[in-house]
């Protein structure tokens, strides 16, 4: 491609480590090739979704879908990590191992505040986690009723986990895909809700004690896209920013049939009565005939779900997913340990002139990460200016608003010396942000890889805006505060050593612009 006008930003950062950067350099850990220098990825072997996000007396837990003896997905067991604020984590022994019921499949983990289940000690409140098992045997055989719904108590804050005797509490009614339960305390209702993922839509039951649970309705057959098995759903009210107004949000996963393939998250906006889910009726129309509201148009953002019991005065909606895909998860070149998560993000709820609508942006944890900001100086980019990045670290955070272009492309390109490229940007024709991940490394491992990716912008903006977060192998773009979210995974045979900013035939006014270096926290 020629391009009219080319400007070129990079950016001077000094190569003299801070002393705390040189501290945490000392480790020997975390430094495999591709591997995550600030995202959560487990010290070895194979991990998918995250599950059990619960945080407790300080602590933010995150259980993932682990495999210990592999790094290809094979019998689930829940690893364990806490963090005391979203950025650092600390590894802890496996909670849950699978047993005579089956392997340990996808669910969540509340706070039992006022011991309903009757599983605390000492007054405290246990901590209840509530999950797939999953019965191999009777998929072999076959079978359909191989997935139920069983539950685990802790005292000691997520330390040790104790079965429940009576397992499980939700029978399987003859459904082959029936998993992935998420609970939350209805304050309205007073009552658990429980939403779980069954093929193509999603149930909901409700309890008093988590123990026995009744079914209170279906939902979601003819919303949404069912191009794949539905998986992983979650649930929970939100207010509306700017008003009082209440509005219950519905996440869902789907594999496959995401905008750029394969595994992603659609999400549906209603009302929940404490029995029914009932789609708000603007939304409606954006989710008929097949169509889907999607959380994230990357490729690399899965089977996410929120906190559970964030306290009150937070308030905030965090969540986290799992930074790949079922295409091709299991063939990824990374050697020790297979998937990382994608960073945790703040969800909030907008009524926009398109209806209500989610927006995803970074948690604000994540700025401790920054440990220099340079300003790119604001103006025309088609004067051309070069400078280098530091060709020791890949870590950089770039926070980017553009006047938006009467037409053509803005382009951020990250590449390095063995000409791989990895592209961001805004394309005014095509009214879209895209990821170009075709030339950013490894690919062979899986045909469909190397790839375009597009997200549509279906509303009107002035600027464009950008927060973008680039690790040793992922990408992350916030656009349009939030608006627009983009998650990807690559695989650059070198580190990463310059950043340019291009701005395709028409000059680009670039109104404010700081990149920042990140710190690894492994
Ligand atoms: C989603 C999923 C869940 C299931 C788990 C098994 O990625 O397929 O539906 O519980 O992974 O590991």
């Amino acid at each position: 491609m020629k391009y009219l006008s080319i400007a070129i930003v990079t950016l001077v950062l000094t190569m003299n480590c801070t002393t705390k950067n040189e501290t945490l350099v000392l480790s020997e850990s975390y430094t495999e090739e591709f591997r995550p220098q600030y995202h959560f990825s487990p010290e070895e072997k194979w991990m998918n979704d995250p599950n059990g996000m619960v945080y407790y007396e300080g602590e933010y837990h995150l259980f993932y879908q682990y495999y210990p003896d592999s790094t290809v997905w094979g019998p689930m067991h829940w690893g364990h990590a806490i963090s005391t604020n979203l950025v650092e984590w600390e590894h802890l022994p496996i909670a849950l191992y699978p047993d005579s019921l089956g392997y340990i499949f996808s669910g969540s983990a509340v706070i039992d505040w006022n011991n309903t289940s009757g599983f605390g000690e000492d007054g405290k409140p246990p901590m209840v986690a509530i999950f797939t098992h999953h019965e191999p045997l009777g998929e072999q055989m076959d079978k359909i009723d191989f997935q139920y719904q069983s539950i685990a108590f802790s005292n000691d804050k997520g330390r040790t986990w104790t079965k429940y005797e009576g397992n499980p509490v939700i029978a399987n009614p003859g459904i082959r895909d029936f998993r992935d339960p998420k609970v939350i305390w209805d304050h309205d209702s007073e009552q658990w809700i429980l939403v779980l993922a069954a093929d193509d839509h999603v149930k909901f039951y409700g309890s008093q004690n988590l123990i026995d649970w009744t079914h209170l309705s279906d939902w979601g057959r003819e919303y949404g896209t069912h191009a794949g098995v539905w998986e992983c759903p979650d649930l929970f009210p939100m207010t509306v920013e700017n008003s009082d107004e209440i509005k219950w949000v519905l996440i869902q996963s789907i594999n496959p049939g995401g905008p750029n393939g394969g595994s992603a998250a659609q999400y549906f906006v209603g009302n929940f009565d404490g029995k029914n889910f009932v789609l708000d009726e603007e939304f409606r129309e954006h989710v008929t005939d097949e169509k889907a509201v999607w959380l994230d148009y990357g490729t690399d953002n899965y089977a996410g779900v929120t906190w559970s019991d964030i306290p009150a005065e937070d308030g905030r909606r965090i969540f986290i997913g799992w930074m790949s895909n079922w295409l091709y998860a299991q063939v990824v070149p990374t050697q020790k340990w297979r998937s990382a998560m994608t960073l945790p993000r703040v969800l909030t709820l907008h009524h926009e002139k398109e209806g209500y609508r989610l927006r995803t942006l970074p948690a604000d944890e994540l700025k401790s990460l920054e440990i220099e900001t340079s300003n790119i100086p604001p103006g025309d980019l088609s004067d051309t200016y070069t400078v280098q990045t530091d060709p020791a670290t890949n870590l950089y955070k770039l926070e980017l608003t553009f006047k938006k272009p009467e037409s053509g492309l803005i382009e951020i390109r990250f590449s390095n010396n063995a000409d791989e490229y990895l592209s961001v940007g805004y394309s005014l024709a095509g009214k879209q942000y895209f990821i170009d991940r075709t030339f950013a490394g490894q690919s062979d491992f899986k045909e469909e890889f190397a790839d375009y990716h597009t997200a549509h912008i279906a509303y009107d903006h002035e600027n464009v805006d950008m927060i973008l977060y680039l690790d040793h192998s992922s990408i992350e773009l916030f656009a349009d505060q939030g608006r627009t979210t983009m998650t990807d995974i690559f695989f650059p045979n070198e580190l990463f050593s310059k950043i340019q900013i291009i701005a395709d035939h028409n000059p680009v006014e670039l109104l404010s612009g700081t990149i920042s270096k990140l710190k690894k926290t492994w």
